[in-house]
């Protein structure tokens, strides 16, 4: 079986980019699987279906066969985040995402394993995997770096709505009763609160040492 390494850890955690970076140094492929829940809520909101119609979102992903894994700008907006927070409280949702991600992880290629990155990932998805991590940062540090990054695009926002987003996006991710964010058990936590290369050493002690 090819290797799985799985990176969870709460929104603005750094886990995509940290995953990437992972997935190109080891020649895994990368599986993001929040992008999955990402685009079923940009379907839905394109269907005008709201995240608290929940026969409608049934019936429509009865239709849908594989999403696309395509990264696409509009996929990144906090509303869609937000959505997805929503829809990902459902069970047969998460049914749903979760087996399009084995589909995708059975799929095949030349890359040595996979790597992927979610909430529930190395608690639930994949608990057999050869590595879990848990990225960690503090709430304020997130809410600093997502602040940056939007005055850095030229948008408009306010810190402390952000802080306030962020706060609401963990809880509703932490207290679900669905496959809840949790620290794996045997995953070890990256502390993602300082620089990139201090993280990315954490990181490669780690799976250096296993290999
Ligand atoms: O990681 P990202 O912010 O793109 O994920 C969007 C939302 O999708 C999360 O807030 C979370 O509620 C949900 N999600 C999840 N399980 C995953 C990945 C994402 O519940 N494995």
């Amino acid at each position: 079986m090819k290797k799985i390494i799985t990176v969870d850890g709460p929104a603005g955690s750094g886990k995509e980019k940290i995953s990437r970076y992972i997935a190109r140094k080891y020649k895994l492929y990368h599986l993001d699987s929040g992008l999955l829940y990402r685009r079923l809520a940009y379907e839905l909101e394109k269907k005008n279906i709201k995240t608290f119609q929940v026969s409608k979102i049934k019936s429509a992903i009865k239709n849908f066969k594989k999403l696309s894994l395509r990264k696409a700008k509009m996929l990144r907006k906090e509303q869609i985040g937000k959505a997805a927070s929503e829809i990902a409280k459902i069970d047969f949702v998460r049914d749903f995402i979760n087996s399009q991600q084995r589909l995708a992880t059975k799929a095949p290629n030349k890359k040595k394993g996979f790597i992927i990155d979610g909430r529930d990932i190395g608690s639930v998805v994949f608990k057999k995997a050869s590595l879990k991590l848990y990225i960690d940062v503090d709430v304020n540090i997130r809410a600093k770096r997502r602040y940056k990054q939007l005055i850095d695009n030229g948008e408009k926002s306010i810190y402390l709505n952000i802080l306030k987003d962020i706060k609401l996006r963990d809880k509703t991710d932490k207290t679900r009763i669905n496959s809840p964010l949790v620290v794996p058990k045997g995953a070890k936590i990256i502390d993602n609160s300082h620089t990139f290369k201090n993280t990315i050493a954490q990181i490669r002690n780690i799976i250096e040492g296993i290999n």
